[in-house]
């Protein structure tokens, strides 16, 4: 079986889209014949709750400790436990898209990660192994079926969870909003990626042999400009402000501190990242949400704005599509 490509969807800014994004492209990417795992490793669980009923997710929550419970949690609470390695669970099917529900527990997760980490510069192979653990869950659900990508929804936070994501994955998008805080964020955003990569080499050189340890190699693949303001088809003047600001600060903030460890890890100044743009699309997210389908199949009557959305989310997912098979090609 191929290895899936895994992708997370990454800003420390609340609010940005993520979880947004990673829904909508999911959907795109399976209607273009792609098989998808969208992993709500979020313990907000608003993935989850976009995807599923309230009921379904109360129910998954209440036994989500139990011997079949089937969130993320499940997966990893033998590992918290002591009681053995990551619980192959079931996924749950949307449509043509698998989904591995989010919990709240894993904060508790992310507390016992925060400790593994640091024993991991400890050489400890226990440490290793649980700061593996959500990689190793996603490699074993892949040798089950042929996903072909699998998404990351990340918290807004740069804490332990989101760092064994981020150094799990082959690539990862930043939406941004086009605000000052966003364009502002990006630096600690580009500065806290590269420290993560740079611990990871310092575990992986002294891990004893055997160890697991993480893949380290996240590629920044670009930025999205998320819920600017339209006038008629275009950016409104200060959304395109914005998005130059963006644009420049993506690449002074992110691509190049990244490109200090390893050029290989972000694009040159020359190329600029955007993987697509997804304008303010008004409450027919919020009616998508509400129908658990991604927007442009809402019920919404706004047909101009759902044809705006199909478009923009199709043309992110065929970037992702070409990056991949970029990655692929000598
Ligand atoms: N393109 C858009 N147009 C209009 N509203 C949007 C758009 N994208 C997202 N939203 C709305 O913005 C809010 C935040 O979106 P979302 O939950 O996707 O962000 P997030 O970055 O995942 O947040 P968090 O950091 O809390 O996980 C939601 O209420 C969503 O409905
Ligand atoms: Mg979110």
């Amino acid at each position: 079986m191929s290895n899936p490509v895994r992708i997370t969807i990454y800003n420390h800014k609340g609010g940005v889209g993520k979880t947004t994004l990673a829904v909508n492209i999911a959907f795109a990417l399976s209607f273009l014949g792609k098989s998808v795992l969208l992993v709500d490793s979020d313990p907000q669980c608003n993935l989850t709750s976009y995807l599923l009923s309230d009921d379904v997710v109360d129910d998954l929550l209440n036994h989500s400790s139990d011997r079949d419970g089937r969130t993320i949690w499940s997966a990893v609470k033998p590992v918290i436990d002591g009681t053995g390695s990551v619980r192959l669970v079931d996924v749950t099917e949307i449509g043509d898209v698998a989904l591995l529900p989010g919990d709240i527990r894993l904060s508790e997760f992310e507390e016992f990660l925060g400790d593994a980490w640091a024993d991991g510069f400890k050489r400890r192979m226990g440490a290793l192994r649980a700061t593996s653990s959500i990689s190793y869950l996603i490699s074993s659900l892949g040798s089950q079926r042929d996903f072909d990508f699998v998404f990351y929804d990340t918290g807004p936070n740069i804490g332990p969870l989101n760092r064994v994501l981020l150094l799990d994955s082959d690539f990862f998008i930043v939406p941004v909003a086009c605000d000052l805080f966003s364009t502002r964020a990006l630096s600690t955003l580009g500065q806290t990626v590269k420290k993560w990569i740079m611990d990871a080499e310092t575990i992986d050189a002294i891990a004893p042999d055997g160890a697991m340890v993480l893949n380290g190699r996240p590629e920044f693949l670009g930025y999205i400009p998320q819920r600017f303001k339209v006038y008629g088809q275009t950016m409104t003047r200060e959304a395109d402000s914005f998005h130059k600001t963006i644009k420049s600060r993506v690449h002074k903030d992110v691509s190049s501190v990244l490109r200090e460890i390893d050029r290989k890890l972000a694009p040159p100044r020359s190329i600029d990242p955007v993987v697509g743009q997804v304008q303010d699309l008004a409450s027919i997210v919020q009616t998508a949400q509400r129908e658990g389908v991604p927007i442009w199949d809402c019920s919404a009557s706004a047909s101009s704005l759902k044809r705006t959305a199909r478009k923009s989310f199709f043309q992110i997912a065929k970037y992702i599509v070409r990056a991949a098979d970029d990655r692929g090609s000598p």
